[in-house]
């Protein structure tokens, strides 16, 4: 595996066509590595890119002390098989002056995520369109753990036309349902073991939905798992449309359950498919 970290050597090491594509943050867990895999498995040529991306970090929030470890990082991704990782600078993707932003507009920003972190999205679309641009990929995959990420990047995609497929990839999770992420470094002891609460939430919600409830009742079922565990300030627990992200009040196919918010020590989020 080759490691660049400029513009130019990255045009120099990509071949002209079959690049599967992976963006992260680094701190890489299993989660990153399945989308590396399902890259490897269908693209020749697999590039990653490591880059804690400022622009999508709100003011108070974690940027600075993101963990970053780009040795381990390498490491895991050469075991992986990866050929290029793309590791850039700030000054490399924004340099001096910089000024233009990616938006996408409407409900799919307005609500959820973009509610609590607004900005967020922003600094996705502009980076990921960025990175795209870069890295010239023709498939890139994005993990469903983020899912609402993985909707605005699919409508940037085919508003601006970006010749590349996205792929969604199931959220990976620790034996107890806490979907993995770079955050879950944050969690004390204690709060680790309380952590479950949020996918146990949106089991609830899955169980009532199979058990012929409607959705306000299943909603409730979610809400009584989390309001027994007072540490977890929900930011918000809801069930939506799987393409749209508005809320439902019947069920539709692929209806989704989402849930995020906060312990002490760290902002968590997760969802899942709870109508088949
Ligand atoms: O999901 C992430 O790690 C980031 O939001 C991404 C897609 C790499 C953009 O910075």
């Amino acid at each position: 595996m080759r490691t660049v970290s400029t513009a130019a050597e990255l045009r120099q090491a990509l071949p002209r066509e079959g690049v599967g594509f992976v963006p992260t943050m680094g701190y890489l867990h299993r989660g990153h590595l399945a989308l590396v895999e399902r890259a490897r498995r269908e693209n020749p040529f697999v590039v990653v890119s490591i880059f804690v991306n400022p622009l999508q970090f709100g003011p108070g929030e974690d940027y600075h002390r993101y963990p970053r470890d780009l040795a381990r990082d390498q490491a895991l991704l050469e075991a992986a098989g990866v050929d290029l990782l793309f590791a850039p600078a700030v000054e490399e993707m924004y340099p001096k002056g910089f000024a233009t932003k990616v938006a996408v507009e409407g409900p799919l920003t307005a609500l959820w995520e973009g509610a609590v972190r607004p900005g967020h999205f922003q600094g996705v679309a502009t980076v990921v369109a960025r990175l795209f641009l870069l890295v010239r990929p023709q498939r890139a995959y994005f993990g469903e753990k983020d899912y609402q990420q993985l909707l605005v990047v699919r409508k940037m995609v085919q508003d601006l036309g970006f010749p590349l497929e996205v792929v969604g990839v199931p959220t990976v999770r620790e034996e107890d349902g806490l979907a993995l992420s770079s955050r879950n470094v944050y969690l004390s002891p204690e709060t680790r073991g309380k952590a479950p609460v949020l996918y146990r939430a949106l089991l609830a919600i899955r169980e009532a939905a199979q058990g012929g409830r409607g959705v306000a009742e299943a909603l409730e079922a979610g809400e009584g798992v989390l309001a027994g565990v007072p540490e977890f300030r929900p930011d918000y627990l809801a069930v939506v449309h799987p393409e749209t992200l508005l809320p439902l009040s019947r069920w539709v196919p692929g209806a989704r359950a989402l849930v995020a918010g906060r312990f002490p020590e760290v902002r968590l989020i997760d969802n899942l498919e709870v109508y088949p």
